[in-house]
């Protein structure tokens, strides 16, 4: 799916990309430095195949300003904060002064937890740089598309991808990388849909909330240090019963430091609960699936594809819940 609003005019500079979502196994969730997106740990992630952001971006020296939709809808300036802070790093580098039109589609619910911002941030970053003709590679990319969105330098990467947490304080050390290839590990991979609407706390906002007011936001953040590394170390292994223990625990951790928060931040509704019930039983009953939720209330089954079929098949049993099914997937990349 592919939809413009504004044809694009023919003196522009235009590039177009599809990037993929991405699901984190072992979450960021804290900024070190919050101007930069640098994250207190290292995370690691599944990009997916088909789920994710279709954005096309058109620099034109007539744009006196830059425009931005989203699902066919025109951006208020105050929302288009982390787009032009990409839009100005990718100008500086290629010393271009020009506006930009950027018109993105996602092709699965936008701002409910499902990383549509990964998604269209690192969508953005690399069809800018296409746009402008600048020769930077992945790294240096996934340094830019972090700074729109921390977890957006992650989609730029094909299969299961880790991104270092880094040392050096202005953040060129904090990138990412793939680990391991889309094929490497096929997982089929269900997005149980509890709630399609926007959710309610900003994934900054509540990181800072959890920072500021949890008292268990340290114990998260050194938990999150050797999980990502034990996560990382199962995925290469292929230990399926590792992984499963380390993703789940991961995520109810992070959950539980913003849960913790003052005000609380509860991303869960009942289904999210019956759903991540569901698969525990179910793994009990020895059927390969785990679970992981990033911030918002949907849940995503990571299932073996010899117990795909029969773990899709109970979640169908749970009411009002929509299920979109994927694998895992190549990195962001140019369409014509
Ligand atoms: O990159 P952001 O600011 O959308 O934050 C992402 C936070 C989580 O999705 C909860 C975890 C992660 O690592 O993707």
């Amino acid at each position: 799916m592919q939809v413009e609003v504004k044809p694009v005019l023919s003196d522009s500079k235009v590039a177009k990309v599809f990037s993929p979502s991405n699901i984190a196994l072992a979450k960021y969730w804290g900024k070190r430095d919050v101007a930069l997106n640098l994250p207190t740990n290292s995370s690691v992630s599944a990009t997916l195949k088909d789920f994710g952001s279709f954005t096309t971006v058109e620099f034109n020296s007539s744009f006196s300003s830059d425009e931005v939709y989203l699902n066919r809808q025109l951006l208020a300036a105050s929302a288009t904060t982390k787009i032009k802070r990409v839009l100005d790093l990718i100008r500086g580098y290629a010393q271009y002064d020009g506006g930009a039109r950027v018109q993105s589609v996602n092709n699965f619910p936008t701002a409910a937890g499902l990383a549509s911002s990964a998604s269209g941030l690192s969508a953005l970053t690399l069809a800018a740089a296409k746009a402008l003709q600048l020769d930077l590679n992945l790294t240096k990319l996934s340094e830019i598309a972090r700074q729109g969105s921390g977890s957006a330098c992650r989609s730029l990467f094909a299969g299961f991808v880790k991104w270092q947490r880094g040392e050096i304080a202005d953040g060129s050390d904090s990138v990412a990388n793939s680990i391991a290839a889309a094929n490497f590990w096929p997982f089929k991979i269900i997005i149980a849909i509890t709630n399609a609407h926007s959710k309610a706390n900003a994934s900054t906002n509540a990181m800072q909330a959890t920072k500021e007011t949890s008292p268990y936001f340290e114990a998260w953040v050194k938990n999150a240090h050797w999980q990502a590394q034990q996560i990382e170390q199962a995925i290469l292994q292929k230990d399926f019963s590792l992984l499963a223990e380390l993703a789940e625990t991961n995520c109810i951790r992070m959950h539980a430091s913003a849960m913790a928060a003052n005000p609380p931040i509860l991303y869960w509704n009942q289904q999210t609960i019956q759903v991540l019930t569901e698969v525990q039983a179910l793994r009990k009953k020895g059927l390969a699936a785990f679970f992981t939720i990033d911030a918002g209330p949907n849940v995503v089954v990571f299932a073996l594809p010899q117990d795909f079929e029969k773990i899709y098949n109970h979640l169908t049993s749970i009411a009002n819940l929509d299920l979109l099914v994927t694998e895992i997937g190549e990195g962001a990349k140019s369409i014509l």
